[in-house]
């Protein structure tokens, strides 16, 4: 069971292999039938706000290109993680269900356990109907009860088919670049919308968790976060700026989710919102925690920064990816193994990474060997970390199309598939046909079409 360089990546028996994707980033149709607006849609079409101005109008086109899609999905993986956007079911938020909305889930879902494929549901990433923002949004403690209504719908709409919920998606993503700092959406800044809409979705999760297990016990449900090791920046980092850094980005969530409570350093913006009995709403018992990485980050002082604190520079040292994002894959094996000391033992699955390429067609193929290297070195510290005692039960790679990136727009290619945005052909990567024999080796994709 040990990885080298080149040899065959085996993982226990049983281990879950997938890949994910999000709608917004992938769908397109954004004003086809019925789909309302989020604040991802104003966000993108506010100029300035995203490079080149790009638009998840059309992304990869995969609302019109759903069974060339499925059929990609089913040839690499017999896990697959998508998101639904809330505004192609609800399109005001709450109120009258859209039925084309719903068509096309149910397309999709039919779709893929029709292919041995088994389905895990991200009810939000990161598109937040634009009718609830008008009423506050996250920063209103109301949107506990629009997501428990929204979470609800999910589940009587899709759950005699998905048995597998993730709730959020790293919801500190979205309350540091959406409502900290303003460079996604919705675009707010400042410590108080930051504490509020975090607060708000910790509690969210939490509700909708235990509105899931009341409507069905046999439902596997968890919710994403991003899992970030944070050290001292070389320009100006210290262990305070280190400490708020890795509050904002890890523990504001995993704290109050394990333990009911917010983390020192920023412990006094949560208190306005903190109402009583909210610790015990917090804590919640997941039945896995997703875990999404993609490198570490280097935290320095800077007294225009949200709670006083920037992004740094790291060593000069590592590799980089083409974004320039820091290669250190045994800083993901430390982080998971400080979660379980931190948290004590509980289930992970790393619902994603990834690398990002400039990648390039050529003679109809795109090599890709720098993807293949980065996946092989970040599995062989899962793989790592699951023999040092951590529960690590499945690897979502990030992702299975080239997609929209929010505000970096199409210039950045996670994918295992090439998207050529012009005509949006799709063709397979190296690492596509790598990631698909490293599922195979590990005899996973025939058991689950034994098992179906
Ligand atoms: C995550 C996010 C994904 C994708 C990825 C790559 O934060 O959940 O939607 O954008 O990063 O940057």
């Amino acid at each position: 069971m040990t990885i080298d360089s080149s040899g065959p990546i085996l993982f226990p028996q049983g281990f879950l292999w997938g890949a994910a994707t999000a709608a917004y980033q992938i769908e397109g149709a954004a004003a086809e039938d019925g789909r309302g607006p989020s604040i991802w849609d104003v966000f993108s079409h506010t100029p300035g706000k995203t490079r080149n101005g790009e638009t998840g109008d059309r992304a990869c086109d995969h609302y019109h290109r759903l069974e060339e899609d499925l059929d990609l999905i089913a040839g690499l993986v017999p896990h697959y993680r998508f998101s639904v956007s809330w505004t192609r079911i609800l399109p005001d938020g709450t109120g009258v269900i859209n039925q084309k909305g719903v068509d096309f889930y149910n397309r999709l879902i039919d779709g893929l356990i029709a292919r041995g494929v088994t389905p895990w549901v991200t009810m939000y990433h990161w598109d937040l109907p634009q009718a609830l923002h008008d009423k506050g949004g996250w920063t209103s403690r109301e949107s506990v009860a629009w997501f428990d209504h929204y979470a609800q719908t999910l589940l009587k709409l899709f759950s005699d088919r998905v048995k597998n919920w993730i709730i959020i998606n790293e919801p500190s993503t979205q309350t540091f670049l959406g409502y900290g700092i303003g460079v996604h959406a919705p675009g707010l800044r400042g410590e108080a919308d930051y504490a509020a809409a975090t607060h708000h979705m910790n509690l969210a999760i939490g509700s909708a968790y235990r509105l899931a297990k009341a409507y069905d016990r046999g439902l596997n449900v968890g919710s994403s976060y991003v899992l970030m090791p944070v050290f001292a920046a070389e320009d100006g980092g210290d262990s305070g700026s280190v400490a708020i850094l890795d509050a904002l980005w890890n523990r504001n969530h995993y704290d109050p989710l394990f333990t009911g409570t917010y983390p020192e350093a920023t412990r006094a913006a949560f208190a306005p919102f903190i109402l009583e009995g909210d610790a015990e709403k917090l804590n919640t018992a997941l039945d896995f925690v997703g875990i999404q990485h993609y490198s570490p980050a280097y935290a320095r002082r800077d007294e225009n920064g949200l709670f006083g604190i920037n992004f740094g520079q790291g060593p000069d040292t590592f590799e980089k990816t083409d974004i320039g994002w820091p290669i250190d894959p045994p800083a993901f094996h430390g982080a998971l193994m400080d979660q379980v000391a931190r948290y004590g033992d509980h289930r992970m699955i790393i619902t994603e990474n990834g690398i990002a390429l400039f990648d390039r067609m050529e003679a109809g193929k795109v090599n890709d060997t720098r993807r293949i290297g980065y996946y092989r070195q970040y599995l062989a510290q899962v793989h790592r970390a699951i023999a040092d005692g951590a529960r690590i039960d499945g690897y979502f790679v990030w992702s299975l199309l080239d997609n929209y990136e929010w505000s970096e727009g199409y210039s950045m290619r996670f994918g295992l598939v090439y998207v050529d945005y012009e005509t949006c052909i799709r063709t397979a990567k190296d690492s596509y046909r790598w990631y698909a024999q490293t599922v195979r080796n590990n005899g996973l994709t025939q058991t689950q079409k034994d098992a179906a």
